[in-house]
């Protein structure tokens, strides 16, 4: 699968000849000047909660692009207020089959509201189960005990796990998240856009290579193969 960095959380995955883009955060992000908005594509936006960070792009992606946008339920209906008119609203624990497969969306330990304020209802992860492959995108999200089910549902090819501390989980954490979700490919996200979040990539990659496993830190705009 080939896995594109917008930066900070923001990627896109192609399955099935579907682009599917997460958590649209570019125009606002200093380190993704290289990225041209609007060459950004996508079919599918799956947005784990209604932090800035994580939905700035959103509106006007979707606009663009027609993309259905996936999401917690409150997120949807605020987004419907804004004029996208594709949504898939979804909850906590909640599956539904796609035409490029099944996701179901999981707890995130976070919090979330739109930008304008707006109640975001709880933050989530997403869960693709795919017919040769499944990964799991965390969100924002501490290290929580309910990642331990995750390997119940589903065995993972790679997952996306924050790392950058303050807002989320640290290396560390994220660690002890990819044991507890039975995985050894990861995919970094949600470090260095901003200054509560800047970290010691060697360090964390080291970290990670001594505990049997593998950070993938792609550089914003880089397609990289999974
Ligand atoms: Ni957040
Ligand atoms: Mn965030």
């Amino acid at each position: 699968m080939l896995l594109t960095s917008y930066g900070h959380s923001c990627f896109s995955v192609e399955i099935k000849g579907k682009i599917i883009l997460f958590d649209p955060f570019i125009t606002p992000n200093e380190l993704a000047h290289n990225i041209d908005i609007e060459k950004v594509e996508a079919d599918y936006i799956f947005v784990s909660h209604g932090h800035s960070d994580h939905i700035a792009d959103c509106v006007s992606i979707a606009t663009r692009t027609g993309a259905t946008v996936v999401c917690g339920f409150e997120v949807a209906e605020w987004l419907k207020k804004q004029g996208v008119e594709n949504t898939h609203p979804m909850n906590i624990g909640g599956n539904w089959h796609f035409e490029f497969g099944k996701v179901k969306s999981v707890i995130a330990q976070h919090s979330s509201a739109l930008p304008d304020g707006s109640y975001g209802g709880n933050p989530m992860g997403f869960l693709f189960f795919l017919e040769d492959e499944n990964f799991y995108y965390a969100g924002d999200t501490s290290l929580t005990l309910d990642m331990q089910l995750i390997p119940r549902w589903a065995e993972l090819n790679f997952c996306i796990l924050p790392i950058g501390d303050n807002f989320t989980m640290n290396v560390d954490d994220a660690i002890i998240a990819a044991d507890f979700v039975k995985c050894h490919v990861v995919v970094g996200v949600h470090y260095n856009t901003f200054g509560f979040i800047k970290i010691d990539t060697e360090k964390a990659c080291s970290a990670f290579r001594a505990a049997g496993k593998t950070l993938l830190l792609p550089e914003i705009g880089q397609t990289i193969e999974l």
